[in-house]
């Protein structure tokens, strides 16, 4: 009896792990009842918070205010959208499936509900999930989180989930993908960390209640975990024969846009160790790879070298054959899974900031940050370290205000992606580091 039982437990686990649901056919398992269901001055809708709930109600007025998402349908009615579709020969923005799948929650028509309506744009359903099932319960204080999430709510609390649906839309995965060609007709280079773009535009706060009913957060936390997911997601779209590879050569958004966008008269080659390639070599955007070895530092130093040396195989893969960039690519896929949860597990302390930005700037002194993609996300990271450490009091607020006061040259550094200049930026970098503990 007892071994049937196992058995029969070991199918359902085997079962489950195969299926390896993405963030997309999560979001999509439920009918989406749309925006306005959420939006009753009782439920959501209300234009002051509520003093006694454990959330604030106010989210679907700060979200139409001030969130770019409830107006992410809108932007496909622009005049600069509807030029990248008649270039793409897509006719209008607003009715093509690629645009829409990114600017507003695309779900199949058979899977909306009465009140739903795709002008909403990214709205409330896009990342919570469809709320068939939970649309009528959840409000109960009796219900607790566990109970939604059953029911098909996204857990968009845990970091690794979060950066899987934010990255769908953020940096495109195999259903919804941003290709080169949709670049070159017009639309902006994509560019995420998930902790800065979490607070952005929140119509949330992270307070005790929140913390009783969700668990921990930490900020630090969530940009580690984003890298290594971003990393991932580099590496699926790479070994994804369909979306990674038309023809001869890999999908090129997957590359770095400045390895082949710069001027003739640049002429300013140097090394990157991080690559390993020599000049005139197209080279894979790495960013997120560089930037998970940051995260990896103070968790396990011999895993960031580990990180580091396949990257290297793999850019050099890259310049032999698809075969040899697609056994690379694995071999970095399964390193990145075995430590991402060790990652979002670990406890980021006072101690991790100096490891962290001590490793950035050993990078920056030799050359890591020639590419801007990497600068950009370095950037962020630097941003968001001393945020979180300074929210948490693990660093004081004296060093918070002396970090923060160096940040301004940094994003100075990389304000505009054409007139990049690593030496400025490591200098800003090394001035940062300066100012911290
Ligand atoms: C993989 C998802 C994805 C796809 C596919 C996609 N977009 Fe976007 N688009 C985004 C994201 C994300 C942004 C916001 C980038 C940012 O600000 O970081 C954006 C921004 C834009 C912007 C600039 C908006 C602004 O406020 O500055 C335009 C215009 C645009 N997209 C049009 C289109 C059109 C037209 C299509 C279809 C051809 C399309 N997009 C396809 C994800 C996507
Ligand atoms: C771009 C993704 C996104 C969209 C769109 C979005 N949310 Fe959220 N929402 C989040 C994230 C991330 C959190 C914070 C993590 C958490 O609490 O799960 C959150 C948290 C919340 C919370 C929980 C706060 C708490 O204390 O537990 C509520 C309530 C909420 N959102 C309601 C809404 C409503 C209503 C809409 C539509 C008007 C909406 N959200 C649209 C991503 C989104
Ligand atoms: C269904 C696709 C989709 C998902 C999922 C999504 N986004 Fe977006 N996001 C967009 C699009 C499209 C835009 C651009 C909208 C515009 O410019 O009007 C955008 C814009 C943003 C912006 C504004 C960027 C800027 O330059 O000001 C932030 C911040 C953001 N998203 C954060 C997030 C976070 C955090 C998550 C995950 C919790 C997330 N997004 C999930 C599609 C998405
Ligand atoms: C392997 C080299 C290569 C890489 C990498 C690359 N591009 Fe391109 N890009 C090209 C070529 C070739 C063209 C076509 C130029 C033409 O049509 O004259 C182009 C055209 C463009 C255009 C249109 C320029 C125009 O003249 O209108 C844009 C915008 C663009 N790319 C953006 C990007 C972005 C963003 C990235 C990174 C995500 C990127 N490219 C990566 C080679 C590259």
């Amino acid at each position: 009896m007892k071994a049937i039982f196992a058995l029969l437990v070991a199918m359902v686990l085997s079962t489950t792990c195969a299926r390896a649901e993405t963030a997309v056919d999560a979001i999509a398992a439920h009918k989406h009842m749309g925006v306005a269901t959420c939006s009753s001055s009782v439920c959501h809708g209300s234009s002051q918070p509520f003093r006694d709930s454990n959330i604030a109600q106010n989210e679907f007025a700060i979200w139409q205010q001030f969130d770019p998402h409830a107006k992410a349908y809108q932007v496909l009615e622009q005049p600069r959208s509807q030029a990248i579709a008649r270039k793409l020969g897509l006719g209008d923005a607003t009715k093509a499936k690629v645009c829409l799948d990114c600017h507003a929650d695309n779900v199949p028509v058979t899977d909306r509900g009465e009140r739903f309506q795709v002008a909403d744009g990214v709205g409330c359903e896009a990342c919570h999930g469809g709320a068939e099932q939970w649309l009528n319960s959840h409000a109960d204080r009796k219900v607790t989180y566990a109970d939604d999430l059953a029911k098909g709510m996204y857990p968009t609390a845990d970091p690794v989930k979060r950066a899987q649906l934010c990255l769908s839309c953020h940096m495109g995965e195999k259903e919804r993908m941003i290709t080169h060609r949709i670049m070159g007709a017009g639309h902006p280079r994509l560019a995420f960390e998930l902790d800065t773009f979490t607070w952005l535009h929140p119509h949330y706060k992270i307070d005790a209640d929140w913390i009783k009913r969700k668990g921990e957060w930490n900020g630090v936390r969530d940009w580690a975990v984003g890298q290594g997911v971003a990393a991932e997601n580099l590496l699926d779209l790479l070994l994804d024969p369909k979306t990674g590879w038309q023809g001869i050569f890999p999908e090129l958004v997957l590359f770095n846009c400045q390895a082949c966008h710069k001027l003739m008269k640049d002429n300013n080659w140097g090394p990157r160790q991080g690559t390993g390639l020599g000049p005139g070599v197209v080279r894979l955007n790495d960013a997120n790879l560089v930037t998970f070895r940051y995260a990896l530092a103070p968790v396990d130093k011999s895993a960031a070298q580990r990180v580091f040396e396949q990257t290297r195989a793999l850019h050099a893969a890259t310049t032999q054959s698809r075969e040899a960039t697609f056994a690379a690519a694995r071999n970095l896929r399964a390193t990145l899974e075995a430590l991402l949860p060790k990652v979002a597990a670990f406890n980021y302390d006072a101690a991790s900031f100096n490891t962290i930005l001590a490793s950035m700037v050993a990078d920056g002194e030799s050359g890591e940050f020639r590419d801007y993609a990497a600068a950009e996300q370095a950037t962020m990271a630097a941003d968001s370290l001393v945020t979180a450490f300074g929210n948490d009091g693990k660093l004081d607020k004296e060093r918070t205000a002396a970090v923060k006061g160096r940040l301004n040259a940094v994003y100075d550094a990389v304000k505009d992606e054409d007139r990049y200049s690593m030496g400025q930026f490591v200098a800003a970098l090394k001035a940062l580091r300066a100012a911290a503990p």
